[in-house]
């Protein structure tokens, strides 16, 4: 292993320890998924960086404030000083991860880091698709929320409130690609939801 296989590896600890405590929605296979779209994605895209992009995906979710783990920056910083981040790089990585949540702002400046746009666009995809589909469900299982009225808070009305935005708000070519078929399941889904929800 490399200097930054194993900084890799430490990250990797860290976060699947941290994120034992979350929902299925947010678990640390979420986060496995995202940090392998982010490789893929990363050679589409020779300029990124893979080191900091893959540091930044598995690292994206650990500071949320809407998931039962979290670790606030005061505490991740000096841990990726320690394991060997350099002090930009460690701004860098802080700064990627609190900047791809929708919940913050739908898209990222045209300007942001191709490192983060991979990471923002990996975390897309899982949210869209089948797999887009269950984790909605999970996340509102979790949380209590109904799975299709018309309240504000219904699982279903999230597909309309964010998920079908995701598509067109993808930051890179290859990300398109992959979810094309993704964002096309979530509409099939959702009108046959629909259809039998309206039924009687
Ligand atoms: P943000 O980008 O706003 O931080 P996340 O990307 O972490 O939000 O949310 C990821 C996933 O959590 C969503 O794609 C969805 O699966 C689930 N989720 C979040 N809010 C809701 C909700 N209100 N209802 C259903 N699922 C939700
Ligand atoms: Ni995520």
């Amino acid at each position: 292993m490399d200097t930054n296989e194993m900084i890799l590896q430490q990250i990797k600890d860290l976060v699947e320890k941290v994120m034992i405590s979350n929902d299925p929605s947010h678990d640390f296979s979420h986060v496995g998924r995202v940090v392998r779209t982010a490789r893929h994605l990363c050679e589409t895209q020779p300029e990124a960086d893979s080191f900091l992009t893959e540091a930044i995906a598995w690292l994206h979710d650990i500071s949320d404030d809407k998931l039962a783990a979290q670790m606030s920056d005061t505490s991740l910083a000096p841990f990726l000083a320690e394991i060997g981040l350099a002090e930009k790089q460690v701004r860098f990585v802080l700064d990627g991860i609190h900047s791809i949540s929708f919940r913050k702002q739908p898209s990222l400046p045209a300007d942001a880091p191709i490192e983060v746009k991979i990471v923002q666009d990996a975390d897309r995809i899982d949210a869209i698709g089948a797999i887009g589909v269950g984790r909605a469900f999970a996340f509102s299982g979790h949380k209590g929320y109904p799975i299709g009225t018309t309240e504000a808070k219904s699982t279903i009305r999230h597909f309309d409130d964010k998920l079908f935005l995701l598509y067109d708000l993808l930051n890179t070519e290859e990300a398109r690609r992959m979810a094309k078929r993704r964002a096309e399941f979530l509409h099939t889904f959702y009108d046959e939801f629909m259809t039998e929800l309206e039924a009687f």
